[in-house]
């Protein structure tokens, strides 16, 4: 508070990057290294996305790609299309985003505020579908007059931004001392241009911090809770595209975080260092956090912020929604899992693919079957926890001999079972799931992943 002038802009768009550099001071590790973070939602759209939107418009009116009664289109429910609405306006641009039909109604209102057009699509469908996300954003582009399609994930502007702002603002701020930089990996374009920077000038340790399900660090592709990092498989049709900005021998490595990390990350930023941010900023924490106690003293570690936790009230901040998916304890009576005792993690699954057939003579051959059994995702069938987006449905033992033993389970299974967070209150729970037969089955979560399958009347 030591400077009473601001700086003074003559746009809004002025004040996009050179974010503060913020030091952590009470969640780190005792005798570790420093960490610090990129404030990145002081943007003035509220994300690190700014950076990239605004690039990617100054380049496209300075090619010519987007002439000055254009219309900016992109297909993204996300910070790109916050911060390329904020661009349109600033400009005077006509924007339309194509947005997938289950995005929240803070964002919708969001993009809308910003004077945005906004058209839902399903949010489900194969690449192939003209009306997939990505595929009607071009159609509308190409045929809108003076449209334009931002595409982030293919825009060499989006990394570009990052290493000529990003970069160098990380090199200046901690006087070259940085020696790792932390950041989450969405289309790539932060990684891929800041970390090509910091390699360059001082061959600093670039590390991704990924969600642990997600495939750019190995994972499985399951879905997880935290937004707009990582990269899973499409729920149906099992479609894997990555970005083409996404430079992937730029991160020297990636530290896997389960969603349970990031989320109690998160937390502990807005509760202990009072940073409220959102779900990708506690995944790149995290990572900055276990980098901190095992590099020594001398490393200065650098993690980047990319938005507040402002949209994300009703989940990360939210003690009702984390501890119905098993993240947190309602902290009262007795909790399901003293109700359920010790129990083996683990529940038989049939992946969608499996035939009618097939699963009547895998229940034959156990001594004690369970009453139904969950259907899945054809995946990982070997897992011992399930993402909840991947549980298709449940169908019962004692319903397969009515069946057609050529079917295929996916097809003719029932709703997907309840679920419970094993930390949830065991009397609530008894009343909210009062409708159900004893038998019927219920999965508990641990940390939002399924981990057994039990009988309601198991629960009390
Ligand atoms: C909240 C949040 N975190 C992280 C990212 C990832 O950034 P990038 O696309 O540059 O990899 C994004 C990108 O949209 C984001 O919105």
């Amino acid at each position: 508070m030591g400077d009473v002038s601001g700086p003074v802009f003559d746009s809004v768009l002025d004040g996009v990057g050179a974010t503060p550099l913020v030091r952590l001071r009470r969640i780190v590790p005792d005798g570790g290294a420093e960490v610090w973070v990129k404030t990145e939602w002081t943007n003035p759209g509220g994300s690190v996305k700014d950076r990239a939107a605004l690039a990617m418009v100054l380049e496209a009116e300075q090619s010519g790609a987007l002439r000055p009664d254009g219309v900016i289109v992109e297909g993204t429910s996300g910070n790109t299309g916050i911060g390329l609405a904020m661009v349109a306006a600033a400009r005077g641009y006509r924007s339309i985003f194509v947005i997938p039909d289950r995005t929240t109604t803070e964002k919708v209102s969001l993009l809308r505020a910003y004077g945005a057009e906004v058209i839902k699509t399903p949010g489900l469908v194969p690449l192939e579908d003209p009306r997939h996300v990505k595929k009607l954003a071009a159609t509308i582009a190409r045929d809108t007059p003076g449209g334009w399609l931002a595409d982030q994930y293919g825009n060499a502007a989006n990394p570009d931004v990052h290493e000529r702002t990003t970069g160098p603002e990380i090199w200046g701020q901690t006087a070259g001392r940085v020696t790792h930089l932390v950041a989450g990996i969405g289309t790539g374009g932060t990684i891929t241009g800041t970390g090509r920077y910091l390699k360059r000038v001082g061959g600093v340790t670039v590390i991704g911090a990924d969600p642990e399900t997600s495939r750019y660090g190995g994972g499985d592709g399951s879905p997880y809770y935290v937004e707009a990092v990582g990269h899973y498989l499409h729920p149906l049709t099992g479609e894997d595209d990555w970005p083409a900005v996404y430079d992937t021998s730029l991160p020297d490595r990636i530290e896997r975080i389960a969603d349970g990390e990031s989320l109690r990350t998160v937390r502990r930023l807005a509760r202990e260092e009072g940073l409220l941010v959102g779900g990708s900023a506690g995944t790149a924490v995290a990572a900055a956090l276990r980098l901190a106690a095992s590099t020594g003293p001398d490393a200065v570690i650098v993690a980047v912020l990319p938005d507040s936790g402002r949209i994300y009230l009703s989940k990360y901040f939210d003690d009702g929604w984390l501890t119905t998916l098993g993240f947190l304890d309602a902290g009262t009576g007795p909790l399901v899992r003293d109700v359920l005792g010790p129990y083996e993690p683990g529940l038989l699954v049939a992946d969608a693919t499996t035939t009618v057939a097939e699963l009547r003579s895998t229940l034959d051959r156990l001594d004690d079957p369970p009453s139904s059994v969950t259907v899945v995702q054809p995946r990982r069938t070997d897992a011992t926890s399930w993402s909840v987006p991947d549980v298709l449905g449940s169908i019962r033992h004692d319903g397969l001999a009515g069946l057609v033993a050529g079917d295929r389970v996916g097809t003719c299974a029932g709703p997907p079972p309840a679920t419970v967070g094993h930390g949830e209150d065991a009397v609530a729970v008894r009343a909210r799931l009062s409708g159900l037969a004893p038998s019927d089955p219920v999965l508990v979560l641990v940390d939002g992943r399924a981990v057994t399958q039990v009988e309601r009347s198991t629960l009390g």
